[in-house]
């Protein structure tokens, strides 16, 4: 090669491995060509793990094992879902965690043999802030809503609770009087609920300070330690490390008592709730919440985060619990999932980043 081809083949080998984007490409066999910076980023593996390996390892099951067959019919027929199209697919990470990507491959040819290349972004980031934007965007009608409903309701409720209790007055017969009584300790109950939904609904000062979360939840836990001793539910604590969130220690709380009571709500006759605290500097904090209980049906598994929505009887039930949690996580710039299997249980898994205090790295 003279000095200028070399130079300009140098030039654009430093413009893909600069590229802010992952950048792939693969044989028509499937195998690793070669893969820029960000692409290593983005998986985890290094160099040496991916090139001349099968691009395989870097799909979620069950499209690594399609991959093969895709790319084989697609050279025959030429019928693409992804090359020249691009969309949005699972990655798999070194380790197995799966990342959301915008990927775009297109086919080229070197040295007569044919070559894909694929683009990939990270949508991690973009997913978190779709579904914070998602939630606020829920919280704001639910406070509208709320609002509405509390003074609606809460007017006659008022006038009902001053001619009851004048009622009582007038009464002579305990019994009647007893009546009266209950008639006004219900309309109390439920100001008392108007008066929480407005308190959770109301958009919250931000407050912003290191939190432990195993402190957290241990007080979580021991506000319910009776309640759960007399379900027969035993607790399991299984805390790696002492990590720290940045963010306001009472909305964790409220978020915690929120999955802490839905799981022993879960687990009427007894069981297993486990509480896992882990956390590596590079992935940043996992919180688990799992529990041994009646498990959450499938088709109502993409519902449990929607407002109102429950399962329980009335009065027991308001629906908001999760609505609440999963807001409070977006604000902490965290993630919350849910896995669930009926009859064996469920699981609330949250992510947060890694929190470094300055003056322990200093
Ligand atoms: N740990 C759990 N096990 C089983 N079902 C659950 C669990 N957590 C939440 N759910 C389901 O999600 C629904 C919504 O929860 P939430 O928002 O806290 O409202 P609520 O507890 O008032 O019903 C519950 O009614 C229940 O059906
Ligand atoms: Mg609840």
């Amino acid at each position: 090669m003279d000095t200028e081809a070399r130079q300009t083949a140098d030039r654009l080998a430093a413009i893909l491995e600069s590229a802010v984007d992952g950048i792939v490409t693969i044989d028509a066999k499937g195998m690793i060509d070669s893969v820029n910076q960000a692409a290593i980023e983005i998986f985890g593996f290094s160099r040496d793990e991916l090139v001349g390996r099968s691009v395989n390892q870097l799909m979620p099951s069950p499209a690594c094992d399609e991959h093969d067959a895709y790319i084989e019919n697609y050279l025959k027929t030429r019928k693409a879902k992804v090359i020249g199209i691009g969309r949005e697919v699972l990655g798999c990470r070194k380790g197995g965690m799966e990342v959301p990507l915008y990927l775009a491959v297109s086919e080229g040819r070197h040295n007569g043999e044919v070559l894909f290349t694929g683009i990939l972004r990270d949508l991690t980031d973009l997913h978190v802030a779709e579904e914070r934007a998602r939630a606020a965007e829920q919280l704001a009608s639910l406070s509208l809503i709320t609002a509405g409903i509390a003074h609606d309701i809460g007017t006659p409720m008022n006038v009902i609770l001053g001619y009851a209790d004048m009622l009582r007055d007038s009464l002579s017969d305990p019994k009647d009087r007893r009546r009266a009584e209950v008639i006004s300790e219900q309309v109390r109950r439920v100001t008392d609920l108007l008066q929480t939904l407005l308190n959770i609904a109301r958009p919250q000062k931000p407050v912003s300070v290191s939190v432990r979360v195993a402190e957290v939840l241990d007080h979580a836990l021991e506000f319910f330690r009776e309640k759960l001793r007399s379900r027969q539910i035993v607790v399991d604590r299984r805390y790696e490390g002492d990590p720290e969130v940045l963010g306001d220690r009472d909305r964790l709380e409220q978020m915690f008592l929120n999955l802490i009571v839905n799981a022993a709500d879960a687990m009427p006759k007894g069981g297993r709730l486990t509480v896992s605290v882990e956390s590596t500097s590079k992935d940043g904090i996992h919180i688990s919440i799992e529990d041994t209980g009646y498990g959450i049906e499938p088709e109502a598994l993409g519902r449990i985060f929607e407002p109102f929505y429950t399962s329980k009887d009335r009065g027991e039930g308001t629906g908001l619990g999760l609505v609440v949690s999963r807001s409070i996580v977006l604000d902490h710039r965290g993630t919350i999932e849910v896995e669930s299997e009926v009859r064996k249980g469920t699981r609330f898994t949250l992510h947060f980043p890694a929190f470094e205090r300055a003056s322990r790295t200093a």
